[in-house]
């Protein structure tokens, strides 16, 4: 039976310091998170949580706040004694980098708080915040030496987005390592706190049958969708500034990608495999700028209907520009230089306001090499696919051949189908608790380094590139509801294939 982190140590006492308290981070998955490890008993004995709010709030409002967002986010029922622990942890201060004094009384308060429920100076940073508050805040800590470790350890986890580009990523990544060392930051991508996500490692490396084939001699191509069914909603003005691009591809499809396609990592640790994911990502092809736009596709939703409910233009969206060229749909095909890999396409798809809401992973196989059962009609005959999903089933499936019993020889595709929820009695989680855990533990082998989140920018910037210089021109559109745009389909139809259907 697995119930969320596998590693039962306690932390060491720590305060768990989190900015941007007021949001909806904090409510929806942060605090829920930590209950979840509140009633698993594996927080520290001795832990505060400092929640940070740039106006004063006081701490029983604070209190009030949180509870009700656990109230409402909780991934279970919530047990008021374990509820009542955490909150009588939580310390409401102020803190805003317009006024520096604010962060000198806040170290001050940090002890004292400290002093009082033993956490030993250990503190973990959470920066709960829009990404232009990261920098400006982390500032303020290195000032005042809350950064500074000294027989304590000092901790910042940065949220996603980390970087709009490759250029902003570079910066950020080297002014953070101006006031800490890279051990020190946690890049958060919530991604990798997903159970079958971590478990594409254990597939991988811990079987001996599947990674004799997982390579160029084996596989035809592999497929990675992360499709929603929600459209922008009220989030207008972020998302158009962003678009499924930058949003999705540079971190959560290249997570996925990345640990399909690492070579195997000399040991299980933090170095050797963090070494292994940024070297896949520095092996992707840098297209020019034609290779760019023909291997890609870009769409934007116009108003369809997704189950009972209707749903408007993207460009109606309050704070989306009248004319905006922002894709809410990106398709990329992708190749990897490396031995393992060369001449194996990787198709990427992401989008908003599809038909389903699912992630997988599908890795084609190649077909058997002699088609000795010739009669067999085509369309009868299973493509094979190992499909890694996460969405809307945890589980790992395997489509192959299969004789349909009788006298003749009938061929037909069959499924061989893996749940996580039929084997294991998890707990639902948030996501985060393996992440949060990680980061009190110090165990940084889910978080992005420096060099894989450039490697990842590098990949997706001539994307970026090439799409801002075309504008208007190629940008796609698709019904809300549907499977996205044509012309999608029609960038694996060149290469003789075809996506998965998402209905
Ligand atoms: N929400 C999610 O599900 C989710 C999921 C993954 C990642 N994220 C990331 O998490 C971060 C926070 O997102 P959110 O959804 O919680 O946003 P949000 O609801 O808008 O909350 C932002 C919080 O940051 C504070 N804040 C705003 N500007 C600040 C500044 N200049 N300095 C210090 N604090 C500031 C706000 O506090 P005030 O009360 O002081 O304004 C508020 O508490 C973002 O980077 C986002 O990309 C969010």
């Amino acid at each position: 039976m697995s119930e969320g982190p596998s590693k039962q140590k306690k932390p060491d006492p720590c305060s768990f310091v989190i900015f941007g308290a007021t949001g909806d981070l904090t409510h929806r998955l942060v605090i829920p998170a930590l209950y979840n490890l509140a009633a698993s008993n594996l927080l520290p004995d001795n832990f505060c949580v400092a929640a940070v709010a740039r106006k004063g709030v006081s701490g029983a409002d604070m209190r009030n706040s949180l509870m009700d967002g656990l109230r409402k986010f909780a991934t279970r029922p919530v047990d008021e004694e374990v509820a009542m622990r955490l909150l009588a942890c939580v310390t409401a201060i102020e803190a805003d980098v317009k006024d520096p004094a604010s962060f000198d009384a806040m170290r001050d308060q940090l002890d004292k708080v400290e002093d009082i429920r033993g956490t030993r100076g250990n503190r973990l940073f959470y920066l709960a915040t829009p990404p232009n508050a990261f920098l400006p805040i982390a500032r303020e800590l290195g000032r005042t030496g809350m950064l500074r470790e000294n027989g304590t350890w000092r901790r910042l986890v940065v949220e996603k987005p980390f970087g709009t580009d490759l250029a902003s990523a570079r910066t950020l990544n080297a002014e953070l390592l101006k006031l800490v060392t890279e051990h020190q930051i946690y890049r958060i991508d919530h991604y990798l706190g997903k159970e079958t996500v971590q478990n594409i490692l254990v597939l991988r490396f811990a079987n001996g049958m599947f990674e004799p084939i997982w390579n160029r001699n084996h596989i035809d191509h592999v497929q990675i969708t992360v499709d929603e069914k929600l459209g922008v909603g009220h989030r207008g003005s972020f998302y158009d500034s962003t678009g499924a691009l930058r949003d999705m591809v540079p971190n959560h499809l290249f997570q996925l990608l990345s640990l399909v396609a690492m070579e195997p990592p000399v040991k299980f640790d933090a170095h050797s495999v963090r070494s292994a994911k940024g070297e896949v990502l520095s092996a992707i092809q840098t297209p020019t700028e034609a290779e760019a736009l023909q291997n890609s596709v870009r769409g934007q939703y116009v108003a369809g209907r997704i189950g009972d409910a209707d749903i408007g233009d993207y460009r109606a969206i309050a704070e989306v520009q009248p004319n905006s060229t922002t894709e809410t749909y990106a398709a990329l095909k992708l190749t990897i230089d490396n031995w393992r890999w060369a001449g194996v396409p990787f198709y990427l798809r992401t989008g908003k306001a599809l038909c389903t809401k699912r992630t997988e992973i599908a890795i084609k196989f190649k077909q058997a090499p002699f088609a000795m059962f010739r009669d067999t009609q085509v369309d009868r005959l299973s493509q094979n696919f190992m499909i890694i999903s996460t969405e809307p089933t945890e589980g790992i499936e395997l489509q192959f051949n299969t004789k349909v019993p009788g006298p003749t020889i009938n061929i037909d595709g069959v499924e061989m189908k893996f749940r996580y929820k039929d084997y294991f009695k998890a707990e639902p989680s948030t996501g985060y608790e393996t992440l949060i855990y990680d980061c009190m533990i110090g165990d940084n082998i889910l978080f992005q380094r420096a060099d894989s989140v450039e490697a990842g920018w590098q990949a997706v910037q001539p994307f970026i590139d090439a799409w801002k210089k075309a504008g208007a021109a190629g940008l796609e559109t698709y019904k809300a509801g549907t499977e996205g745009p044509a012309r999608a389909d029609e960038l694996l139809a060149r290469d003789g294939r075809s996506w998965r259907k998402l209905g």
